[in-house]
């Protein structure tokens, strides 16, 4: 595989981004009446808008070359086709298998891997309709009010942002929780309003070693034996998800209440696995099923389509541009729905943890930029908190906008309202103010000479900020699975481009093995001295405020 800056198109567009430096997004807009036209795709009931990204033809046409150069269509076949792509972990990558809807054979190492999910779809179904209908119950006998899913990172940000995306379609009666810190009080915070009677808690952990999620899986059993004392019966109030049966054995979960799933499923890409079992618990198998379907059509879509029409490609393409050629540090994602609040925190694990990577898959040090930093907030809150920067600050940040056409709760004029917001903003930060409209509003205002003047610079928007927008039908099980599923496909078209390995996560490790060494030594007395001078003087300060151990 050549290096990314070795091809001819990564050289062309580094030429290329001095030609766009020069363009403003205001002209080509002006110059080109079909600009929307020619920069905008449908999929399904999904429009993506990326006519006010700083690309013209030309540059899109060499950012479809970067991506033939670097093989992404070989790299998306070989990722479908069951190859073992995370080569550092010699490992398939195979979320796509879980929502194959088709059901064509998928094969690791000779073997179909379909039966096996549409094996756990079965389990998960036969369960989530017991406790639904009550018929699955606590140890007193009394119905299940309340799932209570302790998991952390992959195995909770997903299912967390799902639930509360999909909370329209949960059942009455029913609320699913999720503790993931190992802070007692987010346990707390959680355990102390509910009934151990009628809670059942899920156990997700891919690996079941992880610190936090044991930790807290202990402390919710001790919780629910303390509290039902003789009646406890752990096995009703406890079912695991994970890929590690004998230890959850160990735990004492009877491995009939074990939801598995494979290690070719990554952590960040588990929610459509059994990881994803606190929403089927809330929304039903047949909605989870949609949601899996929603995903599958992007997933048939990514496979198929040309790089042209291939929206997920192209998202992944602008990421690259934006980071490896214009500069840009981060990424903005700014969904116009409350329901999505935690979207852009779970997408912080999927692209942040895929594509923060400094070794190539060839096993060198990369000499560009990767993966950038995601951040967001739901709008119309971030345009009151820190749109500012995104108007007029120094930097660069190129924001996805997403939005529903329809309100699942429409209140008289709200939805219109925050719609006229979502594309206001896009407007706002694709055109700008030039100083000359500045002035002339501030005139009209009554100003006189000496305060336009001084006020003018002020009151001036460059514009020409980058943004793509996303309009989507209506916030459903489908339309979700596939608004993630685009997001997935991105991190990977990105990985690719920078021959990156998107599916191991190593940089998790050394803070994981430091702690480990750490805690031993907070819990015995004396003073430390095996670190460094600041580490040693932050754990020998902390033990004299905490007090004795
Ligand atoms: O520490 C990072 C990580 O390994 C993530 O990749 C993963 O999603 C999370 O921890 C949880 O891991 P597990 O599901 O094995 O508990």
């Amino acid at each position: 595989m050549p290096t990314p800056p070795s091809t001819q198109a990564w050289k062309a567009l580094a030429d290329y981004r001095r030609v766009m430096d020069q363009a403003h997004l205001r002209d080509m807009f002006r110059d080109d009446p079909r600009r929307f036209e020619r920069f905008s795709l449908r999929l399904g009931p999904i429009l993506y808008d990326y006519s006010k990204q700083r690309i013209d033809t030309r540059c899109m046409e060499l950012l479809f070359s970067l991506a033939r150069e670097m093989d992404l269509e070989g790299k998306i076949q070989a990722m479908y086709s069951g190859a073992r792509i995370n080569r550092t972990e010699d490992r398939s990558v195979l979320h796509i298998a879980l929502r194959n809807r088709s059901n064509r054979p998928i094969e690791v190492d000779g073997q179909d891997v379909m039966p096996g999910v549409n094996a756990v779809l079965d389990q998960m179904r036969e369960f989530t309709a017991r406790v639904r209908s009550g018929e699955w119950t606590g140890s007193t006998g009394r119905q299940i009010t309340d799932v209570v899913n302790i998991g952390i990172g992959g195995s909770d940000l997903g299912p967390r942002m799902a639930a509360k995306a999909l909370a329209a379609y949960g059942q009455p009666g029913l609320s699913c929780h999720f503790v993931s810190n190992i802070d007692p009080t987010h346990l707390h915070q959680c355990l102390h309003a509910l009934d151990p009677e009628t809670t059942l808690f899920v156990i997700a952990s891919k690996t079941f070693t992880t610190q936090e999620t044991m930790t807290n899986a202990r402390s919710a059993r001790k919780w629910l034996t303390d509290e039902l004392g003789e009646k406890a019966d752990v096995a009703r109030h406890f079912v695991a998800v994970s890929t590690n049966e004998p230890k959850v054995r160990e735990f004492g979960i009877d491995p009939k209440n074990m939801f598995r799933f494979w290690d070719w499923v990554g952590g960040r890409y588990s929610v459509w696995s059994a990881i994803g079992l606190p929403l089927a618990l809330l929304i039903g198998m047949d909605r989870f099923e949609d949601f899996l379907l929603g995903a599958h059509m992007v997933d048939e879509h990514f496979q198929t389509a040309e790089l042209e029409e291939n929206v997920p490609a192209i998202m992944g393409l602008l990421a690259v541009w934006y980071s490896s050629f214009l500069g840009a540090e981060s990424q903005a994602v700014l969904p116009y729905d409350q329901y999505l609040e935690d979207f852009p925190a779970y997408l912080q694990q999927g692209e942040m943890e895929s594509n923060g990577k400094r070794i190539t898959m060839d096993g060198e040090v990369v000499d560009y930029p990767t993966g950038p930093i995601i951040w967001g907030e739901p709008g119309t809150n971030g345009q009151h908190a820190f749109f500012q920067l995104l108007h007029q600050g120094t930097r660069l940040v190129p924001c996805d906008f997403i939005a529903f056409a329809r309100s699942l709760n429409p209140i008289g004029e709200h939805h219109e309202i925050l719609l006229a917001n979502f594309f206001a903003q896009t407007e706002a930060l694709m055109r700008g103010k030039t100083e000359a409209e500045a002035k002339e509003e501030l005139k009209a205002q009554g100003l006189d000479q000496e305060q336009v003047e001084r006020l003018v610079r002020h009151k001036t928007f460059p514009g020409n900020r980058p943004s793509s927008s996303i309009v989507v039908e209506e916030l459903t099980p489908y339309t979700l699975g596939a608004l993630m599923a685009l997001y997935e496909h991105k991190i990977f078209v990105q990985g690719a481009v920078w021959n990156i390995n998107s599916f191991d996560q190593m940089g998790v490790e050394l803070g994981k093995q430091l702690a480990k060494a750490i805690l031993p030594e907070l819990q015995s007395p004396g003073s430390v001295s095996a670190h460094d001078n600041s580490t040693n003087g932050l754990i020998n300060a902390w033990k004299a405020l905490a007090g004795p151990r």
